[in-house]
Order: C-alpha cells, then structure tokens, then sequence
C-alpha cells in the first residue's frame, strides 16, 4: 500500500476515534435507599427502593441551586473525582418460588471499550454530537414511568433491556443500545446470565428551566434515536446537551435454575416497585464541579481516563467504592427478604 492511501487511512482512524469520544466510566453505589429528592422530596420510605451513585451530599431534600452538590460532597461513589452528580434507578429484585426476594447483584459492565469495576451501581456515559451546551448547576431530570405497565409505551430506543447470554460481561453481546431484540420488559429466560439495561436520556434542553413540574417537559429527544449523542432538536427544545446514558448489568447468573421460578406464572425478575420493565426509570441531579463537564465534551475527553485538558482525575476503584452513606429510611435490602420494601415504614424488620 502507498505510503499516502496509509496516512489516509490513520487519518481516517483518527476522525472516527475523536468523533466518538464520550465519557463512560463506573459509579459504585453510595447507598440503596428508599428516598427521591426529586419526586418524593422530605420524604424517607418512599414509595419504592432505588439505588443511589455520585456525590455523597445526597440527602432526602435537594433544594435545585441552593443544594450545591460540587461543594457540599466530600466524595464521590464515581470514577471522576470531579463528578458529584447524583444518579438513580429502582433496583431488580429475583423472585423465588417460596414467595421470597433477593436484590439482583449489579457488575461492572465489559465489552469492546474496555472492564469498568464498580461495587453494584451502574456505568454512566455522556455522549456529545456536535458542539454540546453542559447542565446548568441546579439541573434535574428524569425518564421513564415508574407506574407504568403497558410495555407499548415504553419509548423503546431509550429505555431497554437485553439478554445476556454470555457468562462473562466482558464478551459482548448484540449490536448498538436498544437495537436488534432489546425489550421493553425484562427478559424471563434462563439463557440470560447477566440483563443489560439500558435508560438513554433526552439530549435537547429548552434553555430556560433548570427543572419543570414533571421533572421531563424541560428536555426532549431530537432526532434519531439510540446512543449516538442525538440529532438535530426542536425548535421548542433547541439546546443541544450531552446525551446521559445509563447501563446496568445485572447479574442474574445465580438465578437461572428455572426450578427455583414462581410456579404461578408471575415475573422472576421484577423492579422494585414490583412492576416490570414498562416501568424502569431513571433520575439524574446534576453537580459536576464548575465547567468540568464542558470542558470535558469541548476537549474529546475519552471513557474513564485522565483528562488534564479538562481538569479531570480518574479515581481508583477502591477509592470510589470507599464512598457510601447510611441509609435514610433503614430497612433489610440484601439477603433473602420475605416482601418487597414497599408501602409505609420499614419492611422485613425480621429477618429470615
Ligand atoms: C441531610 O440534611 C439534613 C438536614 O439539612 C442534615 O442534618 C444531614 O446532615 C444531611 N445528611 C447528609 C448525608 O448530608
Ligand atoms: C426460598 O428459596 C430460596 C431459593 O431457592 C432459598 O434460598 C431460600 O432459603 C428460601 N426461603 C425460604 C424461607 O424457604
């Protein structure tokens, strides 16, 4: 090959690898909880159970503003020191036929970008296309519907689940995010070792409220669909955002003997609001610390690594995964557990 078809081609190499730049990096879990403060704002023994990762001034009231993340955290549950965002999701439960519940255990995802470790909790990406504009200090959104039960309302290329039918999370399985057969629901089928979930949040901002009474209306989805950063937005929404996106893997390995399954025909694997995939959802406070965010999209700052440029520092695992606080609404989350965390106070005081 002449030597010009082979600078090219580097060239080439290069464009794609700037042009997908993003961050992904792990969150370990700071706490599993019964608090929202963002939905359920005061309030402990909320109506189910999340799993909580960022920065640990996390707390059951989070004024927007006032409530400074960046300066009121001394830690964070994530890779990036500079990240003091807060981040949550319901957790999955596997339910036996004995009628009792234990909490899925979560890893850390693999796949062709490289291991992320983290002690449960999830992998975050942000996705930048084209020139991006970074949460304003303040910012909270949510996604997905955690009442809902109808999985044809599920916007299916944000909100997924795959089966994954390698026992290793480091092989990877399927195409691009909520593509191919990802569903709405999550998977009851004993092939899956591990159920990839997948929340894609909404990349276009209205520009003008940091929230809005349905903590969505604010942001919506441009044009096209999937992890690709998202297309052009409307004219309504017409700021351009990272795209936030979520990856769970849950570990559902120990569960696949199907002789351990309800004989009554109900789910093996629920969320903890005791509904199924149609009402995953997912929340997000912004604090990342000054303009790092910015900084970090405008200079192609990649995955889970150092980037001077921006400011960043990637924290070591054992140092992210020394972040976690106390439970606000204290009740039994592990173990074998006779209920689901649900209704007032606290559930499963006895333990099995
Ligand atoms: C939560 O807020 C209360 C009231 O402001 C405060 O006393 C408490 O220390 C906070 N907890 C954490 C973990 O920051
Ligand atoms: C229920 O079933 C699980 C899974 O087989 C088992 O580990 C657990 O001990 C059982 N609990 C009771 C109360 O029988």
């Amino acid at each position: 090959m002449q030597w010009t078809s082979l600078a090219a081609l580097a060239l080439l190499a290069q464009h794609a690898a700037a042009q997908f730049n993003m961050l992904r990096f792990a969150c370990s879990q700071l706490v599993v909880d019964r608090v929202d403060p963002l939905v359920n704002p005061g309030m402990t023994y909320t109506p189910h159970l999340h799993q909580i990762v960022g920065g640990d001034s996390f707390n059951v009231t989070m004024e927007p503003v006032e409530h400074d993340l960046a300066g009121q955290s001394t830690c964070t549950s994530c890779s990036f020191a500079q990240d003091l965002s807060n981040y949550w999701t319901a957790v999955m439960f596997f339910r036996s036929n004995n009628g009792s519940y234990h909490r899925v255990p979560q890893i850390g995802n693999g796949g062709p970008q490289g291991q992320l470790i983290n002690d449960g909790g999830l992998a975050i990406y942000y996705i930048p296309s084209g020139q991006t504009t970074a949460f304003a200090p303040g910012f909270r959104m949510l996604i997905g519907d955690a009442a809902n039960t109808d999985a044809s309302k599920v916007d299916q290329a944000n909100i997924c689940h795959r089966c994954w039918t390698s026992p290793s999370e480091s092989q990877f399985v399927g195409g691009a995010p909520c593509t191919g057969s990802d569903t709405a629901e999550i998977p009851a089928d004993p092939s899956c070792y591990m159920i990839r979930q997948t929340i894609i949040f909404p990349a276009c901002w209205d520009g003008v409220n940091l929230d809005s009474p349905d903590h969505q209306s604010h942001v919506a989805y441009g044009q096209g669909s999937g992890a690709t950063g998202g297309g052009a937005c409307p004219s309504s929404h017409p700021v351009k955002l990272p795209q936030l996106m979520y990856e769970i893997m849950w570990d559902v390995s120990q569960f696949r003997d199907q002789s351990m399954w309800p004989t009554d025909g109900s789910p093996p694997f629920v969320y903890s609001m005791d509904l199924g995939g149609s009402a995953a959802h997912g929340d997000y406070l912004f604090g990342w610390e000054g303009d790092t965010l910015q900084r970090a999209m405008d200079n192609g700052c990649n995955l889970n690594n150092d980037c001077p440029a921006a400011g960043l520092t990637a924290q070591q695992p054992a140092q992210y995964n020394a972040c976690k606080i106390p439970q606000q609404a204290p009740e039994p989350v592990d173990g074998w557990i006779k209920q689901l965390p649900l209704g007032d106070g606290p559930a499963n005081q006895e333990l099995m």
